[in-house]
């Protein structure tokens, strides 16, 4: 099962991925939480503490691995390097191991300066084999924590993806935003694509996002201050807030 978390700024991608990859491992299984969201949070939101979250860092920020794999120095286009560069190692060696029976595998994985004019610089070489291997070669579940732009994703990566999850809250911003993921996606050849409603506070915010949504609706989580208050103290949501988990692994038994 391979599950990419997208949408808006700060509508819960990350309280959702977190979420989500913490349930699947209670259930046993190994699971590969990919953070993959250059303003990199996901580690926070499963309540590592702040003097551990160096520990991940970012793949794209690790010149001598991208060397080394490569054979080309980051910042260096127009080089010669390898086009199928190793990257099966990387998460064991480079993730952060969490949960109860240390079955979640947490890796950041950043993205190039040079990614948006799709170049073919060495890390964005790296990060494009590492991400396309996570997703259609890994026998893990894989949650990605996304931004909203899905556009850097390769069709096969895109297409390994079980399920694109975008993300909404009560508003037009977030659907319109969710509207336009769906677009990108389709462009790239994604099968499934699903929303999940979040910070709900009411029957009329629920109806106001049925009514608006296009994009089929998995379920949806209820605003919850405890989930602002784990923000707040560097905990795990899931931890604090007993109605997300309930609500989450509703969403879980749908996607499965
Ligand atoms: N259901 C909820 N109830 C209350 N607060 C929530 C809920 N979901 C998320 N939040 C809060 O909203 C903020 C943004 O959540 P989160 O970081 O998960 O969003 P994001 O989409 O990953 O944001 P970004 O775009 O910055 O990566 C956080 O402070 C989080 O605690
Ligand atoms: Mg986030």
């Amino acid at each position: 099962m391979k599950i990419a978390i997208t949408g808006k700024g700060g509508v819960g991608k990350t309280t959702l991925s977190a979420s989500l990859a913490w349930l699947f491992a209670e259930e046993g299984k190994k699971v590969l939480a990919i953070d993959a969201d250059p303003d990199a949070n996901l580690a926070a939101a499963f309540g590592v503490p702040a003097q551990e979250l160096s520990r991940v860092r970012p793949i794209a920020e690790m010149t001598s691995l991208i060397e080394e794999r490569t054979g080309s120095r980051p910042g260096a286009p127009g080089g010669v390097y390898r086009l199928n560069p190793k990257v099966d190692d990387i998460p064991e060696e480079f993730g952060l191991r969490l949960g109860k029976n240390k079955n979640i595998i947490l890796l950041a994985t950043g993205k190039s300066k040079e990614a948006a004019s799709g170049c073919y610089c060495p890390e964005n070489v790296l990060l494009r084999r590492l991400l396309k291997h996570l997703v259609t070669e890994r026998d893990e579940v894989v949650v990605l924590d996304m931004e909203a732009g899905i556009e850097h994703l390769t069709r096969g990566t895109a297409q390994g993806v079980d399920a694109f999850i975008v993300v909404v809250e009560p508003g037009q911003r977030s659907i319109q935003t969710a509207r336009s993921v769906r677009e990108m996606a389709k462009g790239l050849g994604v099968k499934k694509v699903y929303a999940v409603a979040n910070k709900v506070k009411s029957e009329s915010d629920a109806a106001f996002i049925e009514e608006e949504m296009d994009i089929p609706l998995l379920g949806s989580i209820s605003y919850d201050p405890a989930i602002v208050e784990a923000d707040k103290q560097g905990q795990a949501p899931f931890m604090l807030s007993g109605g997300l988990m309930r609500e989450v692994s509703r969403i879980k038994e749908k996607i499965v």
